[in-house]
């Protein structure tokens, strides 16, 4: 726990009444106007210009906030996709999470995950062993947030990025939410890769894993994307899950290592 004084300022877009992008940064006072400034160029560096911008500050007071180490990351530069979803239905199954549900996990996003057919706005939450859906919105799910990297660690964990080949900010934000979530109570894994058809590079991320980056979880082209959080049924109940999840402030003030897969030692180590 620290005594920072922060304020989460997060950003969403939408375009015909359809989510367009969103992004969120926990920042302190003197950086409010910046950070608003930067998060609204996101949100117009898309390609398409949003019919609605909703830009969210809010002080985060004297709330408790949780001071993490980012999850060591492994790069896997795979030929295929179907060589790295082998791979990575094969960390899953190391993290604990059964042979049963991995499969259930990854034909739930193939096909569009929510119950209309298309994407969800959150994560699905599915039992690690018998593959179960959680989630009580199943077009909803559950959605991390307010998280971010302190200054320093976010200037170190860039340039470690970059140096990995990994400097687009999809990468750092992604590597901030799941060490978030490798935090949650009852959590065993998570799985990801974006519905961005022009994005095909996913994850799995493990407390005793670490971050686990695949070059190509689903065809190029592929609309279909999304998070499972699986969960240990015996460790978990949702309401305590949610409310880290979505409430509690968690700033990423160490950063972990990034090697490639194959490196027995760390490419850079990044830790201070
Ligand atoms: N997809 C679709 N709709 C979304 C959405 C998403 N990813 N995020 C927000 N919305 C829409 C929904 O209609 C949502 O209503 P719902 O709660 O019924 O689903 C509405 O916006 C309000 O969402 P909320 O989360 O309450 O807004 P917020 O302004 O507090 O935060 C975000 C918005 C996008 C910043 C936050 O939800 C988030 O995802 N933060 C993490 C961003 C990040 O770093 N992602 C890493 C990606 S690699
Ligand atoms: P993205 O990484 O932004 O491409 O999002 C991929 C998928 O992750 C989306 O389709 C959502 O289903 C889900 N998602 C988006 N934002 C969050 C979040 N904050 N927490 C959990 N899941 C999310």
């Amino acid at each position: 726990m620290t005594a920072l004084r922060l304020y989460s300022v997060r950003m969403r877009a939408e375009h015909g009444g359809r989510h367009l992008s969103g992004a969120e940064r926990l920042v302190r006072e003197q950086l409010l106007g910046s950070t608003v400034a930067n998060l609204v160029e996101r949100a117009q560096a898309k390609g398409i210009p949003p019919d609605k911008i909703t830009v969210s500050v809010e002080a985060i007071g004297d709330r408790k906030i949780d001071s993490i180490r980012s999850l060591d990351l492994v790069v896997h530069d795979c030929a295929d996709t179907a060589l790295c979803r082998s791979l990575a239905s094969a960390s899953l199954v190391r993290a604990g999470v059964s042979e049963r549900a991995s499969s259930a996990a990854f034909g739930a996003l193939d096909g569009g995950p929510a119950p209309s057919g298309g994407n969800m706005r959150g994560a699905m939450v599915m039992d690690a062993q018998s593959g179960e859906r959680l989630e009580p919105d199943r077009e909803r799910g559950i959605r991390a947030s307010r998280f971010d990297w302190s200054e320093s660690a976010e200037t170190e964990a860039s340039a470690a990025l970059a140096l990995a080949g990994l400097a687009h900010v999809r990468t750092r934000e992604a590597l901030a939410l799941a060490s978030k979530v490798a935090h949650a109570p009852g959590i065993v894994a998570e799985l990801c890769w974006s519905d961005d058809p022009d994005y095909s590079a996913g994850y799995v991320a493990a407390p005793a894993l670490g971050y686990q980056r695949f070059s190509h979880l689903k065809e190029e082209g592929g609309p279909f994307g999304g998070r499972v959080f699986f969960v240990d049924r015996a460790a978990w109940s949702y309401e305590p899950f949610r409310s880290y999840l979505q409430e509690r402030t968690v700033i990423i003030d160490t950063v972990g290592a990034i090697r490639s897969a194959g490196q027995e030692e760390p490419r850079c180590r990044t830790g201070r």
